[in-house]
This record gives C-alpha cells, sequence and structure tokens, in this order.
C-alpha cells in the first residue's frame, strides 16, 4: 500500500527519493510522486503508473537536499494526477508565496466535513483526496511554526495517518506525524531519511526510530526532534535494524517469489536457531514473556490474523490441539473486532502477521488489550505495529519478503506455531517422547524443504495442466485442510484463476456436482489415519471425469493424472512440507500464464487501512 520516503541532508535529495519509491514498489500502489526544494524554489512532479514513469516525467535537474515523496495506493478519489501526492496548498498571501506540500498514507475520516468547510472559505481543491485539505489546514493555520500548524491541523483529523510535511516558508525542515499507519526515521550522518518501511532507507542507515501513535518529528540535517500531539518531548533513541540491502536484491533470480520459495532452507534454519531445547524436548521462546505457570493458566488459544496469515492461524490452530490438547481457533482479524469479541481471561490471543502493519490484525490486538486480554504476536517485521504492541512474541526472522504473495513469511508462520504448540504442550501433557519426536521433526524440516524445492519438474508439469483450466478445487481434511486454503489463496492470488479450497470430506455434500474433465482438483493427501478415507473420496472425484494432481507422501498409491511427493515429517508437522508444493504450483502457473507475479493486480504486500 502507500509508501513515504523523505530527505533532508547535504546529497541531492532527488535519486535517493526516487530510489526509496522504487523499494517500497512491491508495496502495492498506483501512483507516485515526489517535491523537493531547491535553491529557486519547490518543484513537484508526480505520475500515474510506475516509479519508472515517474522517474521518465522528472525534469533533467531538480536540484534540492530536502524533499518527500509517495507511492500511491487509490482510496479517496481514482489514481491521477491530480490525485497523486504530495498534495500541495499554496498561501498566496505570503510575500513570497511559499507552499505546503503533504504526503500521507491512511485515511481520514472525516474528510468530507473537512473539504467542505474549506471550500466554504473559499479554497479550491483540485484533487478528491482527503490529503489536500491536510495541506490546506496546514498552510491556513494560525501558527508561528510548522510544529504548531501540523499540531492544530491533526487536532482536527479523525483518521489514521502517516505524514511528511514540507514547507517553503520552512526550508529547514520536515515535520512528521503519526496515527494508525508505520512511520520511522532513518538517521544518517548529518542527514536523515524517511519511510514508511524500513526497506526504503536500508541502503543509506541501519539506524532507525519507530514512530508511535501519537507522535510527531522536526527532522531536520542535524538530526530529529520527537514529541507528542501536546508539543511534550518524547526521548526516544535510535535501533539498529538487521535487514540488509542485499536482502532486498533480486540476484540471479527472475522474480522475487521464486527467490523467496528458494529461501527457505536457510530462512528456517535461522529461524529454528537457538530455539529448540533438546535435553527438556522443548521449545525456548523467552521473548513470549511467559513462564511456565503463566502458560499453563491459558484454557484457550484464539488466532487473529488476515489472509495467508489466517490460513497459517488455522493450521496453527490444529497444531496446538494436537500437541497441547488445549481448545484453539483462528479467526479473520478484520471480522473479529466488529463483532464485539467477548475477550476471556483464560485465553491466550494470538496476533499473525507478516508486516507487523495489517490495519485489521493491529486493531484486533488494540480491541485484545482494551478489554484486559494477553496477546502474544507472531510477526516477521522487527520492530512493526503490532510487534510492539502485544505483550510477547516470536520473531518469525523469515527475512524480508518482497512478492506480494507470501511463501517463506506462510512457513515460518506455520512453524512459529509448532514451537509455540510444542512450549503449551510441554508444561501439560505432551510426553517428553512427543516433545522429542517433535523437536526431530523441526529440526529436519530446513533440509527436507531443500530437497522439495530442488525436484520441481513434477510441479512445473503439474502447473502447466493447471494454469489452463478456469476453475479448479484444492481439498484436504483436518490437517490438510488449511494447507488446501493456503494452496487455493496462493493460486488465485497470482494466476487469476478460480481456485477454491474444500474439505475433502464436504466434496458429496455440494461441490461434486462441479467436478467434470474441466476442473481440477489439486488434493492434499497426507499418509495419516485419514488416508482410506481420503482415496475413497478422490475416487468419487475420478469416477466423475476429475483430473487430479495429488501432493502426498512416497509409497502412497492414488489415482491421480500426476503425484508430487513430499519426505514425512511427524504427523503433526506434515502440513507445513505438504504446503511447499502448494507455492510452487502457483508460482510456475503465474509464469505460464505470463502474469505479474511479484506485484499481482489489486493486491498490496501490507494493508494498512482498514
Ligand atoms: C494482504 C496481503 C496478503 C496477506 C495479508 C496479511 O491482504 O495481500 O497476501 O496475507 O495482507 O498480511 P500480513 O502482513 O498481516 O501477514
Amino acid at each position: 500500500m502507500c509508501g513515504i520516503v523523505g530527505y533532508i541532508g547535504g546529497q541531492a535529495a532527488t535519486p535517493i527519493l526516487i530510489d526509496g519509491l522504487t523499494q517500497l514498489e512491491y508495496r502495492g500502489y498506483d501512483s507516485a510522486g515526489i517535491a523537493v526544494l531547491g535553491p529557486t524554489g519547490a518543484r513537484r512532479v508526480r505520475s500515474v503508473g510506475r516509479v519508472r514513469e515517474l522517474e521518465a516525467a522528472l525534469p533533467k535537474r531538480l536540484a534540492g537536499k530536502v524533499g518527500i515523496g509517495h507511492t500511491r495506493w487509490a482510496t479517496h478519489g481514482a489514481p491521477s494526477e491530480a490525485n497523486a501526492h504530495p498534495q500541495a496548498a499554496d498561501r498566496s498571501t505570503d510575500a513570497p508565496p511559499t507552499t505546503v506540500f503533504v504526503v500521507h498514507n491512511g485515511i481520514i475520516d472525516n474528510a468530507r466535513a473537512l473539504r467542505a468547510a474549506l471550500e466554504a472559505d473559499g479554497v479550491e481543491l483540485t484533487s478528491d483526496t482527503d490529503t489536500e485539505a491536510i495541506a490546506h489546514l496546514i498552510a491556513r493555520a494560525d501558527a508561528d511554526t510548522l510544529e504548531e500548524a501540523v499540531l492544530a491541523t491533526i487536532a482536527r483529523l479523525t483518521g489514521t495517518y502517516a505524514l511528511a510535511v514540507l514547507d517553503t516558508a520552512h526550508p529547514d525542515r520536515i515535520v512528521v506525524a503519526r496515527n494508525g499507519s508505520p512511520l520511522i526515521l532513518g538517521v544518517g550522518d548529518r542527514e536523515m531519511f524517511i519511510a514508511s518501511d524500513a526497506s526504503a532507507v536500508v541502503r543509506h542507515t541501519s539506524q532507525v526510530v519507530h514512530l508511535d501513535d501519537g507522535e510527531c518529528a522536526t527532522v531536520t540535517a542535524g538530526g530529529f526532534h520527537l514529541f507528542t500531539a501536546d508539543a511534550q518531548h518524547v526521548g526516544k533513541a535510535a535501533t539498529t535494524i538487521t535487514m540488509t540491502a542485499d536482502e532486498l536484491e533480486l540476484g540471479d533470480h527472475q522474480h522475487f517469489m521464486l527467490k523467496e520459495i528458494l529461501e527457505q532452507p536457510q530462512s528456517l534454519e535461522r529461524m529454528l536457531t537457538g530455539r529448540l531445547d533438546e535435553r527438556f524436548a522443548t521449545a525456548r521462546l523467552d521473548g513470549l514473556n511467559l513462564d511456565p505457570q503463566a502458560l499453563r493458566r491459558f484454557r484457550r488459544v484464539k488466532i487473529l490474523g488476515c489472509g495467508s496469515a489466517y490460513y497459517m492461524g488455522q493450521l496453527g490452530a490444529q497444531l496446538i490441539e494436537d500437541l497441547a490438547r488445549v481448545p484453539a481457533d483462528a479467526e479473520p482479524a478484520s471480522e473479529f473486532r466488529y463483532r464485539n469479541p467477548i475477550i476471556e481471561p483464560e485465553t491466550l490471543y494470538v496476533a499473525v502477521s507478516q508486516s507487523g502493519e495489517t490495519a485489521d490484525t493491529a486493531f484486533a490486538v488494540q480491541e485484545v488489550k482494551r478489554k484486559g486480554g494477553t496477546i502474544v504476536g507472531l510477526v516477521n517485521v522487527v520492530g512493526s505495529t503490532i510487534a510492539r504492541e502485544v505483550d510477547g512474541g516470536i520473531y518469525l526472522h523469515a527475512g524480508p519478503e518482497v512478492a506480494v504473495a507470501s511463501t517463506k513469511a506462510n512457513t515460518h508462520m506455520a512453524v512459529g506455531f509448532a514451537l509455540l504448540a510444542l512450549a503449551l504442550g510441554r508444561v501439560r501433557d505432551l510426553s517428553i517422547t512427543d516433545g522429542t519426536r517433535i523437536v526431530k521433526a523441526l529440526k529436519e524440516l530446513p533440509r527436507q524443504i531443500g530437497e522439495i524445492v530442488a525436484d520441481g519438474d513434477k510441479v512445473v508439469e503439474a502447473a502447466e495442466l493447471l494454469a489452463h483450466a478456469p476453475s479448479l478445487f484444492f481439498v484436504g481434511r483436518v490437517r490438510g485442510y488449511p494447507t488446501a486454503r493456503e494452496g487455493a489463496q496462493k493460486f488465485k492470488e497470482i494466476s487469476y484463476r478460480h481456485a477454491e479450497a474444500y474439505q475433502t470430506s464436504e466434496l458429496k455434500h455440494g461441490p461434486l456436482a462441479l467436478i467434470s474433465p474441466e476442473l481440477p482438483t489439486v488434493a492434499i493427501v497426507p499418509d495419516d489415519e485419514l488416508l482410506d478415507r481420503n482415496i475413497g473420496a478422490l475416487h468419487e472425484i475420478s469416477a466423475r471425469g476429475g483430473e487430479i494432481i495429488a501432493i502426498t507422501h512416497d509409497g502412497v498409491e492414488l489415482d491421480a493424472r500426476l503425484t508430487i511427493t513430499v519426505p514425512r515429517s511427524a504427523p503433526e508437522l506434515d502440513p507445513i512440507l505438504l504446503m511447499i508444493p502448494t507455492q510452487l504450483l502457483a508460482y510456475h502457473a503465474a509464469l505460464a500464464l505470463g502474469e505479474n507475479i511479484d506485484k499481482p493486480r489489486n493486491l498490496a504486500k501490507s494493508v494498512t487501512v482498514e
């Protein structure tokens, strides 16, 4: 979704802003723009489409050592140059005239009323955006300093925002504010960076300051000053981010999605390091901030996430019930907050999110906290909003994930749930023998995933077959069902083919009517206690002419057009390995169809608005 960058220092701002916007492209956007303040005044350039189109539209010389930039994902008003940011407001009464430029992420709920009030005052608005109203409010504020003008303006806003404000009347600074949308400052040597996401500053500095909701900052070439809405100083030191610029490079790969699928053996190895306690056959999860007594106290687990993270929550709930025998379920965070959920003191709430910025999940976290519940996070991005709001958590350590369709972060979420289930199980009735069995199986996962991704021929063949089906089913039972749901999600996200997941057992209760040679089925069939029943259901499909691509274990005989096998893990962990071929299936199908794999249409990597 929308991205913000800003620069102030001794270098030319334009290339830094363009590079930062390019790094943020993966989040999804439809237009982009920058405003740079130079010796001869300010210049703003905006364009619809990609950052490279913006770059092409730039004048030859766009000098200036301070500037702000934005990638926009349309919310208020269609994608157009007029609606792209920076939005601007002129103070024509000043001599010489001055201009306020604003870039904004988030949604202002009272934008309509603010715009109407401005228009009633004679302001001519040139865009359909909520952001333009912010620029005018700042320009018209009765204030001596830019900081006062920003504070007076945000006092009138309801909704969410991350703002960066450049004012030609105050060329030595950028003022920023945050409420509900992420914003960080990058601290350099006599230069400062502003970004909505660390990936935009990682090339320049590893020192960052995360703004919290309600915080503002004055950013100058010499440093930053943080303050609250009531102008109180906030003392905060920079922290070091571990992400490196290399991790954001494509390297020899054609797409980030494939790179991220292939990275999983190494990234998982890293995640598991130091977290497996072989002596006591459990998981070491100090970041949870829950001692054994506290872990025992919970009588239920409720997992909250969106999209793929929700499906991984379903997989996690099954793991927790299997290993810890604690009732567990997952719910889309996007629904949870709006149904006045009952928060129980003896329930452990778990928020799961790759980005740590998904607005629906962040709001669900706040809802749990507001009602006094205990909530921990399974989050990938260190220092992200959700990671900072939860009571404790397990960082996923998957490294940056750039492709919109999540793969390695999903696998890390599933493994994170396995660790949590193990820890919950071992303070209850999971025996040391079973604990040891799970620890051993977890240690094997990176190598086994390496085997699966190295042996892709069958998957490519299957993907090419599926790519041309107008519609398909993904089926699985019990432990295999979340894998089927995630497989269908991945397939539809990037191939734009209709893919629907069903419990294999439910086929005969309706969907079987659709089975025909034109509608193939991807079946997740672990070699477990349900194998015979699964085989029976697959016969029902083939008897009706339906083609089957089976993802199963070696030695399982199935009546399928193509069979893809994965190594056996502990039965509880099998769904994790069975998921890997579904990632490759989606990738190769989208490749065969020539789709834009890393940036699928209509989707954003990180959905920071509701
Ligand atoms: C968006 C993305 C999905 C992702 C979901 C949750 O909808 O398009 O791919 O699964 O957000 O993202 P999170 O960062 O919270 O895991």
